[in-house]
């Protein structure tokens, strides 16, 4: 464990028209080892762009704990951007005049091979971290995109085809040093700081900033292979499929090594669906075609299929599509918007609710002018890992869903503005699919796809833990310091 000691670079930008106090602002947070962008200043575009352009946000300026109690004297909310992957540019702060700390410094990893455990600088990136492992034959669950930020990702959730077997990223943190609102460097684990600790793991962003967070992680297995099987339906027999999945991953013998999504792109003509079936296996390599053959067996004639097998960094680079060394090459940004709808496993979807979702994929979602995909990943079925961990055990609430389904639709070209009708197209599939399924259905969000237009969003994002969560928030941010969009905030 390290205490705080790398410095951020600061992220500086004072809107002086609006912050009267902004010149004692801006010499308070000159310190010596941050470096600081204001505006005007050749670099500050590029410090403060957000991955989804669909924000642009100009954030108020920058040794951590101390920036955090010079934003609270000056009643700024002050942000931690790890890797900027939020959806809602929430490393920004998610609203203009916020006091960013670039976790960008803070990245050193240690791993300690003989306990399988490793200390991770929060700023480090998803892509960097499974390297520095593997270097040690190890492994931990997460995410496929290289450059996101372990800071965000751990805090609400991170999901990857290892997580049947290993739990979502947050179920393996151990211990988290941090800063609270009030500037106090502290740490918590299950044995100090146990509330705290509890709400870090699944709304951190709410209660404090980590600097360095401690996981437990695995041998890496020896084989991996990263599968794809793809069909072109028309609306009955996609709405089927999926009732057809549905009904195989509860299978009582489904292997926690089973890792997989359904996918779904537009169809070849209107009307038709592409529907995938895409993830990673990480059992025996000869066992893959036998555990997946009874859903073939239940489904219409392949399409295509394709394996890449490897061993296991190879497919964490496989799904990538990238080099995982995010030093060597630079990142992209998008412009989107993204929903999710969390099924719960005790009640899938109804042929109903899936004609409906079909349908708007194969009509709408073939004459839309934006570039989308739809990942129905698989959370639950039999001896899945995140489902195994007790609702109450962490702040993450959802442990009975089956599916958690992403909705992501980008603008033409990538580029903003983002359409209204981008919104509407991915309004119009979510909504088939709640307005055909029970009233009472317990359906759920998943927090690290944050949804800015989320009506009702604690009780999605938070469900029963609402409560506690507002009430930790009181006694730890009574005044608002880590306050932003779809977050704790009461
Ligand atoms: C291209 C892409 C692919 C993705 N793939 C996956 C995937 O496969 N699986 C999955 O589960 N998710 C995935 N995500 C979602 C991703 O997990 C979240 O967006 C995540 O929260 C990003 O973390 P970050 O640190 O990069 O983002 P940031 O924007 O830096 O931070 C996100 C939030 O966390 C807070 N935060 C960041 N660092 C800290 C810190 N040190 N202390 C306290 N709070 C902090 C920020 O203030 C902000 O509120 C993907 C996102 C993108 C854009
Ligand atoms: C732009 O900002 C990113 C971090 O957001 C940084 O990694 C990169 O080096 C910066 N590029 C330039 C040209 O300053
Ligand atoms: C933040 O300020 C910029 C520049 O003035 C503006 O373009 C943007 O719309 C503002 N963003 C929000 C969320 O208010
Ligand atoms: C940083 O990481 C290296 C390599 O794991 C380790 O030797 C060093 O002690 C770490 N430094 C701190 C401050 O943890
Ligand atoms: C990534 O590449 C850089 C420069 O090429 C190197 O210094 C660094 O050690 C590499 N990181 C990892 C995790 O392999
Ligand atoms: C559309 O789907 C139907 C049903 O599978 C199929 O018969 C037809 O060939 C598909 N059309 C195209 C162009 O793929
Ligand atoms: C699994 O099935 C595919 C065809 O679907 C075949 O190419 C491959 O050889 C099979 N693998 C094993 C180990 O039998
Ligand atoms: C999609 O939108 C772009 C940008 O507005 C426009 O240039 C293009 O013509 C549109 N395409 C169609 C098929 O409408
Ligand atoms: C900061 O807040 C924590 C948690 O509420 C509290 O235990 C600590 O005493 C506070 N420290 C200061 C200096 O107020």
């Amino acid at each position: 464990m390290f205490a705080p000691r790398a410095l951020p670079w600061a992220l500086m930008a004072l809107n002086l028209a609006t912050f009267t106090a902004a010149s004692d602002l801006r010499s308070e947070l000159t310190i010596p080892g941050v470096t600081s962008f204001f505006p005007g200043n050749p670099g500050y575009a590029n410090a403060s762009r957000a991955f989804n352009l669909r924000f642009t946000l100009e954030p108020v300026a920058c040794r951590l704990a101390d920036i955090v109690k010079i934003g609270k004297a000056h009643k700024l909310r002050v942000s931690a951007r790890s890797g900027g992957h939020s959806y809602i540019a929430n490393g920004l702060g998610g609203e203009n005049g916020t006091l960013v700390i670039d976790m960008a410094r803070f990245t050193n990893i240690t791993v300690n091979p003989e306990s399988q455990t490793a200390v991770v600088g929060s700023g480090s990136r998803l892509g960097d971290i499974a390297l520095a492992l593997n270097d040690y034959g190890l492994a931990m669950p997460h995410g496929t995109c290289p450059y996101v930020g372990i800071g965000g990702h751990s805090s609400y959730g991170g999901f990857g085809y290892t997580s049947r077997m290993w739990g979502l990223t947050l179920d393996n943190v151990l211990s988290i040093n941090l800063v609270l609102a009030n500037g106090t460097i502290t740490t918590a684990s299950k044995d100090k700081n146990p509330d705290l600790f509890w709400a870090m793991r699944g709304a951190g962003p709410s209660f404090a900033i980590t600097t360095s967070i401690e996981f437990s992680v695995y041998t890496a297995p020896t084989s991996v292979i990263v599968f794809s099987y793809n069909w072109q339906l028309n609306v009955e027999q996609a709405a089927t499929a999926l009732g057809t999945f549905q009904k195989f991953v509860v299978e009582p013998d489904l292997p926690p090594e089973f890792g997989a999504e359904i996918i779904l792109t537009r169809g070849a003509i209107a009307g038709n669906v592409s529907l995938g079936l895409g993830g990673a296996w990480h059992g025996d390599p000869n066992l893959l075609n036998s555990t997946v053959a009874p859903f073939l067996a239940a489904m219409p004639p392949l399409h295509g299929e394709s394996f890449t097998p490897g061993n296991w960094i190879e497919s964490v680079s496989v799904l990538a599509g990238s080099t995982l060394n995010t030093s060597s090459a630079p990142d992209y940004t998008d412009t989107f918007y993204a929903k999710s709808l969390m099924t719960p496993q005790a009640s899938p979807m109804s042929l109903a609710a899936r004609t409906s979702f079909m349908n708007s994929v194969a009509y709408e979602g073939f004459t839309t002018n934006t570039s989308w995909f739809f990942q129905i990943e698989l959370y639950g079925g039999s001896n899945s890992k995140i489902n195994a961990v007790q609702a109450d055990e962490t702040a993450f609430v959802h442990r009975s869903s089956l599916f958690t389904i992403q909705f992501y639709a980008s603008s033409f070209n990538n580029a903003p503005p983002y359409p209204d009708f981008g919104f509407t197209y991915l309004d119009d599939v979510v909504d088939g699919i709640t307005s055909n399924s029970p009233k009472d259905w317990d359906y759920g969000t998943y927090t690290n796809y944050l949804d800015s237009r989320l009506v009702d969003y604690e009780k999605r994002y938070w469900g029963s833990h609402v409560p506690r969560l507002v009430a930790l928030k009181k006694k730890l941010d009574p005044t608002g310091v880590f306050d932003f969009p779809v977050g704790i905030n009461d």
